[in-house]
């Protein structure tokens, strides 16, 4: 199979981390090319990450017809521009998370990938997790029972006043940046959308961004969630979810494990241990994101992070946003 070639808008420090190390170890992945504002700073990136060929502008990299995917990571409040940019000059795109800042964005997107047949995905990795597609299935099948409360949480610390995650104008704030993390796993395994939603949220009061936010998500189905998320906080990633008869544990939730085995864990009603323990192989969860874009992009299998996902999702995080001003219940 010819493999996809890959462009990077900006020299992030995600891309470095995370998708630089896994579009190399892909087998069915090439990276050709990066973009930064500053020729310097692309042509150092470049260096530094094995990448052939480095462009000083973001337009020169989108005017080259050898790449087919641009991967889009840069701040959020530049997501859909870019993204909208990109698809112009003919490109698949796999955007950073939150994709849209705003329903009318993902709207935007959802015509232009349809006028133009080109795959537009949000890089949510844990999406692509097998522990959390097999935790899917076991709850789809309902082997420990139906799925009736979950809590989800993400805490940080970031304090830097350079960061985008600390920038109002940039997208910035806990539940941009970290609080869609436990949303979107919570509204995933319920397996349907909530109606309403409450908030608490506090405020920065150097940056105007939310610092700390906890909320609550009430699904048709009765079933119930709530979240938190920080970034003034030691860091925490991890879901617990009950059934009539279980509790699951899922550490590290938005996180697959590169080095060693992963798990979730399933207790009853009993003190622990669990009553059973789901072991999963190591794997890289960005490559795994990488190789399934490439593959939809390729024969036009579905790929999990759709703009309806992102449009279902982005619905929630205002209405979150909004609840936290009224505070009350607002409906999603
Ligand atoms: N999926 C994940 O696990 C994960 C983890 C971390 C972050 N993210 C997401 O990835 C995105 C980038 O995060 P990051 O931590 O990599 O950020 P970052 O290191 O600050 O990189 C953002 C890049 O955007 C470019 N840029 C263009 N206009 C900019 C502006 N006005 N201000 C600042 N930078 C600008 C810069 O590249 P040039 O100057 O070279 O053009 C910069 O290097 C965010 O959307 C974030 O939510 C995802």
């Amino acid at each position: 199979m010819k493999k996809s070639r890959w462009g990077i808008l900006g020299a992030a420090g995600i891309a470095r981390k995370q998708l630089i190390p896994a579009l190399h170890a892909s087998g069915q992945c090439e990276l050709v090319a990066v973009a930064s504002r500053d020729q310097a700073r692309a042509e150092a990136y470049a260096q530094e990450n094995g990448i052939p060929v480095a462009y000083g502008s973001y337009e020169q990299l989108l005017a080259d017809p050898s790449i087919d995917i641009i991967y889009n990571p840069l701040p959020n409040h530049l997501h859909v521009e870019w993204t909208a940019k990109a698809v112009e000059a003919g490109k698949h795109v796999l955007c950073e998370k939150p994709l849209a800042l705003s329903v009318e964005d993902v709207r935007k997107l959802i015509a232009l990938r349809d006028k133009t047949g080109l795959l537009i995905g949000e890089a949510y990795a844990m999406f692509h997790q097998p522990r959390l597609e097999s935790l899917k299935h076991h709850l789809e099948k309902k082997s420990f029972g139906t799925l009736e409360s979950a809590h989800g949480s993400f805490y940080l610390t970031n304090t830097n006043p350079h960061d985008i995650r600390n920038a109002y104008a940039h997208g910035g704030g806990a539940l941009w940046d970290i609080g869609v993390y436990p949303v979107t796993v919570g509204r995933w395994m319920f397996g349907e959308e909530p109606s309403e939603v409450s908030c608490a949220m506090d405020l920065d009061p150097r940056f105007g961004v939310d610092h700390h936010t906890t909320g609550i998500l009430r699904f048709p189905s009765g079933g119930q969630m709530s979240f938190a998320c920080g970034m003034r906080h030691p860091f925490h990633a991890a879901m617990t979810l009950y059934t009539e008869s279980h509790r699951i544990e899922v550490g590290r939730a938005y996180f697959s494990d590169t080095a060693s085995q992963y798990v979730f864990e399933v207790f009853d009603g009993a003190q622990p241990p669990a009553v059973k323990t789901y072991s999963f192989a190591p794997v890289n969860q960005y490559q795994l994101e990488c190789e399934h874009f490439a593959d939809s992009v390729a024969d036009g299998r579905p790929f999990i992070g759709s703009l309806e996902q992102t449009l279902a999702n982005t619905k929630v995080i205002l209405a979150l946003f909004k609840a936290a001003d009224s505070g009350r219940f607002e409906k999603v």
